[in-house]
């Protein structure tokens, strides 16, 4: 078996591998770990303990507690506000607290038809509905889906995307709102296929939200209410309030050096500081969390290369993308040995309106340079009203492309004439390493190194081959000291996956499956490798777990169903079938198989209703349809 077959067959996890990679083409580095690592693993932490590393700061313990934005308001009104006035601090807001930003007029593109589907968007009072609809020749709906949007992800600058939640579980619309374009278009990944179920994990939230209790090992599901605090709150850079909030209320002495109650990002020392910013900034090729560490581990104070893996572009082909990245390659960085940082120039509650925008930056370019710096005469920056950024950080060409850098961070010389280009790493030379640690600390560590090389491997294209062969030898050392360590153990199996060795990844997805009855991605991962290895018996075990797990997955539905159907389990398919319908009304392939198992549990009526759909969907094929029809009549004495 070779890799491009799976991924070709796969009916279920694997196509969400798919898709992470489409989000990749739009450009959008999505640190997909390879989805495998984006897991954190609530149970069997192995080998680390956030709490042995020593801080000045006591806040970055585990057992303080968050407090909440609105405790710190009633203190600090100011830094309130201005905060609220950042795209972070508006990051995500419930359907109901949105600030108007979208049109919903035709010049809007609403609706919009595409993939042979009617796409729009209606908005009430205080509610919002996305349809994907299909309609006959003459426009008339023949399958509708209606999603309810609970949320909204994005303050708008570049755009927006929207949530739907079903029993704590968290679903993305494939209608996203696309700023510069003023108007409506489906979410980037969304653009070739239709329907997938796509999940908002936790990593998404990780960076857009403030704070989500992820359950178990499900992909998509959290304890409700999902959100603690809807945008990144005031603690995801200062830390757990609770010991603050008591000092300050009960009069506390504080230490005269710094109120180690509380992070100020400020008062750390340059890599602690930068941490900070990075958690949600330093998006990197891949990005996975280091063993024992779960999503929302890291704490303000602490570095963050003792919980997330971070790999960029090996140095040698290096094109960063991010702004991390970016500014780390500038001369200001380098040569003022750790002074500059992101918040040289940017404060978080204290955005600068457009039009004081070139005025603010170079403000804060004179805190380390003077007027007679730039060696261009003042005339010629006059001309630009020597708005300093206008010319070292120019606008880049991906300025319309989410998690790139929209102007350039590198502050070159002259980035007219010495601009290397930006874009994805590549890997022409065969055996040579495409990536490097962004922690010089981490960079020994092949557990990390080896997952984010299959995540990479995930990306299809011609550097799977030279990538794999790469990621053998670390993830075999790797496994061979780490029984409990699920991310790994998941990397590993499906390596052997991808090296044809079904017999391997079959007891190491078992064992996974032992140590964590619940890991979702993992039972559709076996259920696909299954059937690939003709063990439909096997495959409808895995699949039925993952309907446990996750009911709201057409992605696991609809392969059960059409292999309950191979079997003839006539009763359990129709009922499947019936709910990958609900799921995926749109769905023609679900359609057909539907009808064919309405034929089998003696439900005629309902099965002519839907042919009759599939018909006005597809007129042109009415002819076929109706002869399979016919043919389909079940054997007497069923
Ligand atoms: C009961 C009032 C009160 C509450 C509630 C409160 N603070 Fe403070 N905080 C203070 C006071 C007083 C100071 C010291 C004077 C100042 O900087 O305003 C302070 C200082 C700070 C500092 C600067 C510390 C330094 O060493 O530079 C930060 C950062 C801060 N608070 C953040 C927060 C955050 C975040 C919250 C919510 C989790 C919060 N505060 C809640 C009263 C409060
Ligand atoms: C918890 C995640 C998180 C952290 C921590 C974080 N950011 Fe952000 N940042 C975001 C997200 C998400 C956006 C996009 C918000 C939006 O538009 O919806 C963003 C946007 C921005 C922007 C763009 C604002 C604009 O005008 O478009 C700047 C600048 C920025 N962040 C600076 C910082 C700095 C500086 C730090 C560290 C002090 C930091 N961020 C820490 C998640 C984070
Ligand atoms: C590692 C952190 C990180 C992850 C993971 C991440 N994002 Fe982002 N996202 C950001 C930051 C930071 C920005 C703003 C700056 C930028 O675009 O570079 C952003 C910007 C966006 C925007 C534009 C917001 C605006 O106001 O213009 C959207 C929409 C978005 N992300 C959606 C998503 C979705 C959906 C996912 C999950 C599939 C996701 N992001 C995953 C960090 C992240
Ligand atoms: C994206 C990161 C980030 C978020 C979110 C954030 N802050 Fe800050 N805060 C900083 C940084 C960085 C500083 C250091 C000085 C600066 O740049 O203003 C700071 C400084 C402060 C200070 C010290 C006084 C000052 O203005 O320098 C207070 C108080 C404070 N923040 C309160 C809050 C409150 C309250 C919230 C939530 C409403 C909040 N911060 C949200 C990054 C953040
Ligand atoms: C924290 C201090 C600091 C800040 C803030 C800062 N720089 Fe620099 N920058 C430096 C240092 C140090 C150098 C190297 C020595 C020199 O050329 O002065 C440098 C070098 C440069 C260079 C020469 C680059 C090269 O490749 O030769 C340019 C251009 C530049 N800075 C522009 C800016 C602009 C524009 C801003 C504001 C947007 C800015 N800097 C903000 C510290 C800083
Ligand atoms: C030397 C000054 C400087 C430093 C340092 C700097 N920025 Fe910026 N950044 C800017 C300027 C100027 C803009 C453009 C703002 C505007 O047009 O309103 C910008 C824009 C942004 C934006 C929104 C547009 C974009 O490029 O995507 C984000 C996000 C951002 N910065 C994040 C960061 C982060 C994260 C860091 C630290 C790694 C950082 N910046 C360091 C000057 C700086
Ligand atoms: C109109 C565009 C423009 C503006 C505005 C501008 N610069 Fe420059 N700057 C340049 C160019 C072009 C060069 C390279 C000239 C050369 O090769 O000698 C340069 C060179 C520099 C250098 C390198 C000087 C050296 O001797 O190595 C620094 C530092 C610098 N600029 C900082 C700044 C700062 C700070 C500001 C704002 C106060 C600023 N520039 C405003 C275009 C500009």
């Amino acid at each position: 078996m070779t890799e491009a077959s799976l991924l070709v067959f796969a009916p279920a996890a694997f196509r969400y591998h798919d898709t992470m990679a489409r989000w990749l083409v739009y450009g959008c580095i999505v640190l997909l770990g390879g989805g495998l690592a984006y897991f954190a693993y609530r149970t069997l932490r192995s080998n680390v303990n956030p709490e042995t590393k020593a801080s000045p700061y006591r806040n970055t313990s585990v057992d303080v507690r968050y407090v909440g934005d609105e405790t710190c308001a009633r203190c600090h009104p100011a830094q309130t506000e201005g905060y609220r006035r950042h795209p972070m601090g508006r990051s995500l807001t419930s359907v109901a607290g949105r600030l108007p930003l979208e049109r919903f007029d035709a010049s809007a593109g609403n609706p919009f038809n595409t993939l042979g589907y009617h796409f729009a968007v209606e908005v009430g009072a205080g509610s919002m509905t996305h349809k994907a609809v299909r309609a006959d020749s003459k426009g008339a709906p023949v399958a509708e889906e209606n999603s309810r949007i609970e949320y909204i992800m994005g303050s708008g600058v570049r755009g927006r995307s929207y949530l739907m939640a079903h029993d704590g579980y968290l679903f993305q619309s494939p209608i996203s709102w696309f700023s510069q374009k003023n108007a409506w278009d489906l979410s980037p990944g969304f653009e070739h296929f239709y329907p997938p179920d796509r999940v908002v994990e936790r990593l998404c939230l990780f960076c857009h939200a403030n704070q989500v209790q992820p359950i178990g090992h499900t992909r998509n599901r959290y304890q409700e209410p999902i959100f603690q605090g809807f945008a990144v709150g005031c603690e995801r850079c200062h830390g757990p309030g609770e010991l603050h909030v008591r000092a300050r209320e009960n009069g506390e002495a504080i230490s005269a050096s710094i109120d180690d109650t509380i992070v100020n990002p400020e008062s750390l020392p340059p890599n602690l500081r930068e941490s900070v910013c990075q958690q949600c900034h330093l998006q990197g090729e891949q990005r996975l969390l280091r063993a024992g560490h779960e999503t929302f581990d890291f704490r303000p104070g602490l570095p963050l290369e003792d919980f997330w893996a971070v790999f960029v572009a090996d140095n040698s082909t290096r094109k960063a993308v991010g702004q991390v990245e970016q500014m780390y390659e500038s001369r200001c960085f380098r040569d003022s040995k750790g002074e500059l940082g992101c918040i040289s120039c940017h404060d978080p509650h204290d955005l600068p309106a457009p039009e004081k925008a070139g005025e603010y930056y170079r403000g804060r370019c004179l805190h380390c340079h003077n007027d007679s710096s730039c060696s261009l005469p003042l005339v010629e920056r006059k001309l630009r009203n020597d708005h300093c950024s206008d010319c070292h950080m120019p606008r880049l060409s991906s300025s319309d492309i989410v998690h790139t850098a929209a102007k350039d961070h590198r502050i070159l010389r002259d980035p007219k004439k010495n601009a290397p280009p930006l874009g994805q790493p590549d890997v022409s030379q065969p055996g040579s390493m495409p990536i490097a640690s962004f922690f010089e600390a981490n960079s020994a560590n092949k557990r990390d190194l080896g997952i984010a090389l299959l995540g990479l491997a995930e990306q299809p294209g011609p550097r799977r081959q030279q990538i794999v062969p790469l990621a053998v030898p670390l993830l075999d050392n790797a496994t061979a000291s780490a029984s409990r360590d699920l991310p790994l153990l998941q990397a590993h199996a499906w390596l052997l996956a991808l090296q044809g060795d079904e017999t391997g990844a079959r007891q190491e997805f078992d064992k996974l499956l032992t140590l964590a009855p619940d890991y979702e991605l993992v039972l559709g991962l076996a259920a696909t490798l299954a059937e690939r290895a003709l063990r439909p018996e096997a495959a409808i075990g895995y699949l039925r777990r993952a309907v446990m797990v996750n009911p709201w997955m057409w992605d696991y539905r609809y392969p059960l169903a059409r292999l309950l159907a191979d079997k003839q389990e006539w009763h359990d398919a129709y009922a499947e079938c019936a709910a990958a319908l609900r799921l995926s009304p749109g769905s023609d392939e679900t359609r057909t198989l539907f009808i064919t198992c309405c034929l089998h549990v003696g439900k005629a009526a309902q099965a002519k209703a839907e042919l009759e759909k599939l018909i006005a969907l597809r007129p042109k094929e009415e002819r076929t349809l109706r002869s399979w029809f016919a043919a389909q009549a079940p054997e007497k004495g069923e």
